[in-house]
């Protein structure tokens, strides 16, 4: 019998990165979702995503629940992402269809792909005609206010919980540049080194402050445009003087969540430590423009009108279900989310795909070799010999090495192509892994060119409190006013350190 609830009876979690997941491939390159965004689970809760509390996690787990068999649930959480098993112990896909369905988001459809065509005069991102970015909540919203020239911000972000980036952590952030370049909107990034820190048993603040530093220089990379982008880390920036108003919505959120909720929404219990139930309202914060009075200028009232839209792997939406409830509580704007698939683990089904298990992913700073390697003991859909592989094809849906083209590779006829090729078994799978093993390396060496470029001074920029600079910026008058308050500010501060200064070098003399 298989246990439903999903529920952790004990603090056995660790903090692997909510980015990250364990996924059987099946795409195909459509407008449609995924064949492997449309497999497995059949258990459907019903589930309120708002008004109210938001729903459980058990409620939400993923769970399959014939008697007697090896099925085992899959789990979708922040803290968790592992596949299923299915009743003979077979590892099954990540099925996103019924994600949508138990998460209570709405699917992302032909009518959105065309309306982001009419929007941004391009054909959309290649994830989002592929279905990779396959869900989303209240963005046809934000969308409207758009068309009517009401602007909207985006945020992100990343748990910063090692020090190399993978692949699979640039998907959402490839996606979010291709948001910020088609509507030239400003971005937040934030890293959460609280978060990581107090959801490991391991990891001292010291290390994950290390991380975020050093995650930021990859996060750069991808190629965010830096007078549009402000990161920020969690332990630097809440206490830093700048991070006065978000710390002042980090409280307002705070007392709005209770522990109850939080038990609901993440599965935490009276072992969990009070910093990760206070975390949520944390990431929560980040979603309202006040937070932010450098970037959106001072007037509050006009501020909390600017919506806010997140992309996210699908395992960030409970914190964003848990915001959205309790934002209107608070008389501000709930956020608008726009959902990623998670990238595929080398070993195909069978195992997640993991930072510490090096042979599951490609690292950003693996080099052509390694990737060669890596692609070439990929999990394959090919058939046992050449000849049989010429009789029934090759299968695409579980082939890794197809899978990572239908993320990397740009040309749709191409790939359309190549799948035509290996289903009629006309191509092999060594010919297949030579392929993506192609592109991977034009994708990770073209990274890593970007990546030689972000200096310490370049982060420095990306990471200062600043005005950003996009179309619809606050009044000149306002950033004037907010600038002259804080030169004020600041030569008042450097007059104190001086006569400090002078008093210590007369009592040096003295003595
Ligand atoms: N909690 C996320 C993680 O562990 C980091 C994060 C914070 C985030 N805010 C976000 C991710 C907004 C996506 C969108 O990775």
């Amino acid at each position: 019998m298989v246990d439903t609830i999903n529920v952790r009876s004990e603090k056995t979690h660790t903090a692997s990165s909510a980015s990250q997941g364990t996924i059987t491939p099946h795409t195909r390159p459509s407008n449609c979702l995924p064949s492997f965004v449309r497999s497995i689970m059949s258990s459907v809760v019903e589930i309120s995503d708002e008004p109210g509390q938001p729903p459980a996690l058990s409620a939400l787990s993923l769970a399959q629940t014939s008697k007697d068999s090896k099925a085992k649930e899959q789990v979708i959480t922040p803290f968790d992402v592992s596949g299923g098993v299915d009743e003979q112990g077979k590892p099954v896909a990540i099925d996103y269809d019924k994600l949508i369905d138990r998460f209570g988001s709405q699917r992302i459809d032909k009518a959105i792909l065309a309306r982001f065509e009419r929007l941004t005069g391009k054909p959309p991102h290649r994830l989002l005609r592929r279905g990779m970015v396959f869900s989303h909540r209240d963005l046809n919203l934000v969308l409207d206010k758009y068309e009517k020239g009401v602007p909207f911000f985006l945020y992100t972000g990343r748990g910063p919980s090692s020090n190399s980036m993978h692949v699979g952590h640039t998907i959402p952030f490839e996606f979010t540049k291709y948001l910020q370049d088609a509507f030239d909107v400003p971005l937040v990034i934030m890293l959460t080194d609280d978060e990581k820190f107090l959801h490991s048993p391991k990891l001292s603040l010291q290390e994950c402050r290390r991380f975020a530093l050093e995650n930021a220089l990859d996060i750069i990379a991808v190629g965010f445009d830096v007078k549009k982008t402000f990161i920020f880390a969690d332990t630097e920036f809440i206490y830093s003087d700048h991070g006065a108003a978000f710390g002042f919505n980090i409280l307002e959120m705070a007392k709005k969540t209770t522990n109850n909720q939080i038990k609901g929404t993440f599965g935490f219990n009276d072992t969990n430590n009070i910093g990760e139930f206070a975390f949520p309202a944390i990431q929560s914060a980040t979603s309202f423009a006040s937070s932010f009075p450098f970037i959106f200028g001072h007037n509050t009232k006009a501020v909390n009108k600017i919506p806010c839209l997140i992309p996210c792997a699908i395992d960030q939406d409970p914190y964003f279900r848990q915001c959205r409830d309790n934002a209107p509580r608070l008389g501000l704007m709930k956020p608008a989310l726009i959902h990623t698939v998670f990238l595929p683990s080398l070993r195909g089904s069978e195992s997640k795909m993991s930072a510490s298990d090096t042979d599951s992913s490609i690292f950003l700073n693996d080099t052509d070799n390694q990737i060669k390697k890596k692609v070439g003991k990929a999990f394959s859909g090919g058939q046992d010999t050449r000849e049989e592989h010429e009789r029934l094809g090759g299968r695409t849906a579980v082939d890794v090495p197809f899978q990572y083209l239908t993320f990397f590779l740009e040309d749709d006829e191409r790939l359309e192509h190549i799948r035509q090729q290996y289903e009629s078994g006309k191509m092999q799978s060594g010919e297949m892994k030579a392929t993506a093993i192609k592109e991977l390396q034009a994708y990770v060496a073209a990274f890593r060119e970007r990546r030689k470029a972000v200096t310490p001074e370049i982060r420095e920029e990306f990471m200062r409190p600043r005005q950003l600079i996009f179309k619809s910026m606050p009044l000149v008058e306002e950033q004037v006013t907010a600038i002259q308050e804080r030169r004020r500010m600041v030569l008042r501060e450097l007059t104190l350190l001086d006569e400090g200064l002078a008093r210590l070098l007369a009592n040096g003399e003295a003595s």
